[in-house]
């Protein structure tokens, strides 16, 4: 099928144009909200060609030609990768995992702003973020009365459409037209202090509309494209991995025979990264049927567990599934449609939503200290890596937060325990478990000092427990406190170590 004819609504197939003319439509310094959302449902095409513009327009000399880039989440080479490239980004929003981006931020020429990914659209509508001048958003298809069959990702497109002074479509004819009728999109968001609650209390209701409603006359350019979805493929499980999923399974089952778990456990979310894809796979090796996810993205692991019947039901905001993954979905996608529904991120994030069905939270950490505090975002301190996205949203409101790393990295140079974290994204309040191939620290009902003798005889690997020990007595015998003892000289200096002498 051609994108032309995904383009049921006249007036706006009177607005086909090419991308580099959409491109031309985009001034210096605009606000542009891009659709997008871990490698699925980005525009594929304008953004290239708008690359290409400033790539020329720079050539020539003038004032840089910069844009400000709000999306959903991570994108992939084609947006965030070619505008970072050009220096086309002056501030992007709310989460990235590209290299030249990621380089770019570190490198201070890019301007980045980490937000909880179900508090971006509060934020746009809050009106702080400035006045949003051009929507650029990827739909399936368009119908007749202009409404939009949204694709691979729901993200912030509903927010970018309203917001927005003018709208760009790119309409993808590679998204599989059987998406249709997956989303649930929910016109019901407020401000405070006209919100009310939102009528949600299974992952499987549907609350809103299956199309995103589009105002005709908002559209200036729409834009044919035909390419799929990018992605890089996860690393597979390995010994590591598995040990971590072994670890969660053992909690899980030990939980339901205490009574503290149903059987078929609570919603699960399960964050980005390779880890928490590996703890998928485990879980589906795992004796459970008929589970439910109220998660952000649909990884691999995830549509395995859909297959299997491990899994009843998912509810999240966008796929985030490697080439085989795509293929696997669009081959099969007769089995996963009605299993799956995509929502807005204010929606499958919200935190009233998360509290109230109890959801069983597990994201990846880069580093975790003595008395719980995560760190999920920052390499030393001070280099972004991706960002915080929907951790916060989903460890703060949880019912139960787990937090998964293999206990060292960079071939065990650097202890992912540390004695005190370089940055703090999850605090010690809200981490309720933790996660290493070594083994589980349950840090529930224990205080600060029982926490650190948890996670450094569970989690820490052999070869920094003693040190970890030896810290923790002498912070003990300092005298400087005793409910969260630290030796404030030396608290940081594992990370300076790793810095001057390349191991922690
Ligand atoms: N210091 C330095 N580098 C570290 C590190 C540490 N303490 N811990 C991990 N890393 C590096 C790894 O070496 C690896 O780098 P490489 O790609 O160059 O090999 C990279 O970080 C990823 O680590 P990996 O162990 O493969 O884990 P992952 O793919 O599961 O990612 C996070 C872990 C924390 C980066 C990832 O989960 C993340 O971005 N989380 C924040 C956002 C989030 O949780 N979103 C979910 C909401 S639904």
């Amino acid at each position: 099928m051609s994108s032309t004819s995904r383009i049921l609504c006249s007036r706006l197939r009177e607005r086909i144009m090419s991308a580099e003319q959409a491109a031309e439509l985009i001034s210096p310094g605009a606000n542009v909200g891009m659709s997008g959302f871990t490698g699925a449902g980005y525009p594929k095409a304008v953004p290239a060609a708008l690359a290409e513009r400033i790539r020329h327009h720079n050539a020539t000399g003038g004032k840089p030609f910069r844009i400000n880039v709000w999306t959903g989440a991570s994108t992939a080479p084609e947006l965030d990768g070619a505008l970072a490239e050009v220096d086309g980004i002056e501030m992007r929003l709310p989460f990235q995992s590209d290299p030249i981006c990621r380089g770019r931020i570190n490198s201070g020429t890019m301007e980045y702003v980490d937000y909880h990914l179900s508090e971006v659209s509060q934020y746009a509508w809050s009106g702080f973020l400035g006045k949003m001048d051009i929507a650029l958003i990827e739909v399936a298809g368009i119908r007749e009365d202009g409404s939009l069959i949204p694709s691979s990702s729901v993200g912030n497109n509903k927010t970018w459409i309203e917001q927005a002074d003018k709208i760009i479509l790119e309409v993808n004819a590679q998204q599989n037209a059987k998406l249709e009728g997956m989303h649930d999109i929910y016109y019901g968001t407020a401000l405070p202090p006209n919100r009310k609650p939102i009528m949600l209390t299974h992952p499987a209701d549907r609350i809103g509309e299956a199309y995103l409603h589009c105002p005709v006359d908002k559209v200036i350019a729409v834009v044919e494209t035909s390419a799929a979805d990018r992605n890089s493929p996860f690393k597979a499980p390995d010994a590591t991995s598995r040990r971590i999923a072994e670890h969660i399974l053992e909690f899980f089952q030990r939980e339901i025979e205490i009574g503290r778990l149903p059987k078929e456990l609570l919603p699960i979310q399960s964050g980005v990264g390779n880890i928490p894809n590996a703890v998928l796979e485990g879980l589906d090796a795992g004796p459970f049927k008929n589970l439910t996810a109220f998660t952000e993205v649909i990884q691999d692991g995830m549509l395995k567990m859909l297959k299997s019947g491990t899994l009843g039901v998912a509810s999240a905001t966008a796929f985030s599934l490697s080439p085989d993954g795509i293929r696997e979905f669009d081959e099969n996608i007769d089995l996963y449609r009605d299993k799956i529904i995509l929502r807005q991120q204010d929606i499958s994030n919200h935190p009233e939503l998360a509290r109230r069905l109890g959801i069983i939270a597990m994201n990846g950490l880069i580093e975790a200290d003595l008395y719980g505090n995560v760190n999920s975002t920052h390499i030393m301190g001070s280099r972004m890596m991706n960002g915080i996205g929907g951790s916060g949203d989903f460890a703060r409101n949880g019912y139960l937060s787990i937090f998964v790393s293999p206990s060292t990295a960079k071939d065990g140079a650097i202890s992912s325990i540390v004695p005190m974290v370089s940055h703090v994204d999850h605090t010690e309040h809200d981490v309720k478990i933790i996660v290493t191939e070594q083994g589980l620290a349950d840090l529930r009902g224990l205080s600060p000092r029982q926490r650190a003798h948890a996670i450094i005889n569970n989690c820490a690997h052999p070869d920094f427990r003693e040190r970890l020990l030896d810290y923790f007595n002498r912070a003990c015998a300092s005298g400087r406190g005793m409910h969260t003892p630290h030796l404030l000289d030396e608290a940081l200096s594992w990370h300076q170590r790793y810095e001057t002498e390349g191991r922690m």
